[in-house]
């Protein structure tokens, strides 16, 4: 038996909705053919956007879309991708697979998926091969509202109006793909272009990741555990200035992928054994020691938390699927990703003072993805059912809770069986998502609930066998669905949550 333990009332930071965001990069088939597939495509499209796609991230409310990569960012140049299709130049994905991209998914096809999915925007602009004049001429083309070259370009190309960027991100990686940079060098780079992406509407707010009125700058943060990259990132970031925040820089971005130990671009998406489930869990459990460091290095210039953190790629990393391009990370999702976002989720939602925004990679055919397609055909990920089971997290209020559980494991690969999370919403609805990592025994939690909402209790739960998945030919095996065995009690409620499962638990107000 588990004891778990949760004050209602009791409340921390605020869970912002865009820690459940995702990322899309020209990469593989994740924007082609996978969300774009052009307005004459006989898949159903709306304006050449995938109808089913865009219905199956309306209903996990997907809140942001980073686009346009990852390491394709620094080597995108945007005038490539506007004005008639026919015309737009061709060039070669280098990254990804050498393929011929063929610029007919740019601004204008981005703004309005976004609109069409009413989620905000994060575009990242091209800092490695890229120059401040194009950096600053793409944002003056999305935001600026008067007279100029770039907005008359805009409305020659059929926008008269401004579209609103949420989020910009100055360079990708740019200690990888994005230059090779040392981290002083990329902060005085950072800082340089930064003061071009302009903010054309005034903001009377104060500059932080979480004043939605201003362009919110995100600086490229570190890989891994880079905390030498986060030090002199920061250092150089705050030379100079006077006060603490500049207001330059609104967020630092964090990448981190699980990859299985021994990796080698040979570990299979589906074919795994226990040891292996539990080598990769225990990775994803790593990224809470990555928050808790470099979180230290960017208190000390940030005491007051506006700076946030942005994980804006995480997630699985195995081998791409036999007879797929390598190029492509294209890779299939079990129940074992379920957990994996499920411990995910949670982390972040528990350091939802410092995370401000999280993307996996990616949303669709690319990495951990919640939509795969084939064709016509599009089938559901367990990742996506645990965004779905997870998404009235989104804009709660984080409560304080702790539970008691068991390590389990094998050899040096050892866990927690039970991670958990627990928000109030504006409503005064409790919310709580918990997983049962082990993959064979069922946990009973007995759970006190200090100032308890009033009303009844309900629970929806997704559970398999570890390797489960869903297929095009057997779409629906892994889903979620209502759970009968939850039982009020006088201070809380008791369940007996199955072996490899993930439960969203609500206790209406
Ligand atoms: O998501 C795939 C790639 O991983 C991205 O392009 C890059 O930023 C990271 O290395």
């Amino acid at each position: 038996m588990a004891k778990y333990y949760i004050n209602a009332q009791h409340k921390l930071s605020k869970i912002n909705k865009e820690i459940y965001g995702h990322f899309s990069e020209h990469l593989g088939r994740c924007i082609y053919g996978g969300i774009y597939v052009g307005e004459d495509s006989e898949i159903p499209n709306v304006n050449g956007m995938r109808t089913d796609v865009v219905e199956a991230l309306k209903e996990i409310r997907i809140p942001v879309l980073r686009w346009p990569g990852g390491c394709f960012a620094d080597e995108y140049h945007w005038k490539d991708g506007i004005g008639p299709k026919k015309l737009r130049k061709k060039m070669v994905n280098t990254h990804w697979g050498g393929v011929t991209e063929d610029n007919s998914f740019g601004t204008h096809e981005y703004m309005e998926l976004c609109s069409q999915l009413g989620c905000e925007t994060y575009i990242n602009g091209n800092l490695g091969s890229g120059t401040v004049q194009e950096m600053s001429e793409w944002v003056e083309y999305m935001t600026l509202d008067g007279v100029s070259p770039m907005t008359d370009l805009r409305a020659a190309n059929g926008r008269e109006k401004p579209w609103k960027v949420d989020f910009f991100g100055v360079g990708n990686e740019n200690w990888g793909c994005g230059g090779n940079m040392t981290p002083e060098y990329y902060a005085n780079e950072y800082r340089r272009y930064q003061t071009y992406v302009r903010q054309y509407k005034d903001s009377d707010k104060p500059a932080s990741i979480d004043n939605p009125e201003r362009i919110r700058r995100i600086a490229c943060g570190p890989n891994v555990d880079d905390i030498e990259w986060t030090q002199g990132l920061l250092k150089t970031l705050f030379r100079h200035c006077e006060a603490k925040f500049h207001g330059n820089t609104d967020g630092v971005s964090l990448h981190y992928y699980v990859l299985p130990e021994g990796f080698d671009n040979k570990v299979s998406a589906t074919q795994f054994d226990e040891k292996m489930y539990y080598n990769t869990l225990s990775k994803a459990f790593y990224m809470q020691n990555l928050i808790l460091m470099h979180q230290a290095v960017m208190d000390q210039y940030d005491p007051e938390k506006k700076l946030g953190l942005i994980v804006d790629e995480w997630g699985a990393w195995y081998a791409v699927e036999p007879g797929t391009n390598p190029g492509f990370l294209y890779q299939q999702n079990t129940m074992r990703d379920a957990m994996i976002a499920a411990i995910t989720l949670n982390i972040f939602n528990k350091h939802s003072d410092r995370v401000k925004m999280a993307n996996i990679a990616q949303t669709v055919n690319v990495l951990q993805s919640v939509l795969l397609t084939e064709g016509p055909r599009m089938v559901k990920t367990p990742t996506w059912h645990v965004f779905d089971l997870y998404k009235e997290h989104q804009d709660a209020q984080l409560v304080e809770s702790s539970l008691e559980s068991e390590t389990i494991g094998e050899g040096e690969y050892l866990i927690q069986s039970i991670t958990e999370s627990a928000s109030l919403d504006a409503e005064g609805n409790l919310h709580i998502t918990v997983a049962n990592l082990s993959p064979s025994k069922a946990y009973s939690l007995e759970t006190v609930v200090q100032g308890m909402p009033g009303g009844p209790v309900s629970a929806r739960i997704l559970s398999g066998k570890i390797d489960d998945k869903n297929t095009f030919e057997q779409p629906e095996l892994v889903g979620s669905k209502e759970f009968q065995g939850i039982t009020r009690s006088e201070n809380g409620f008791s369940l007996t949550i199955p072996a490899c499962s993930v439960a969203a638990i609500t206790i209406k107000a």
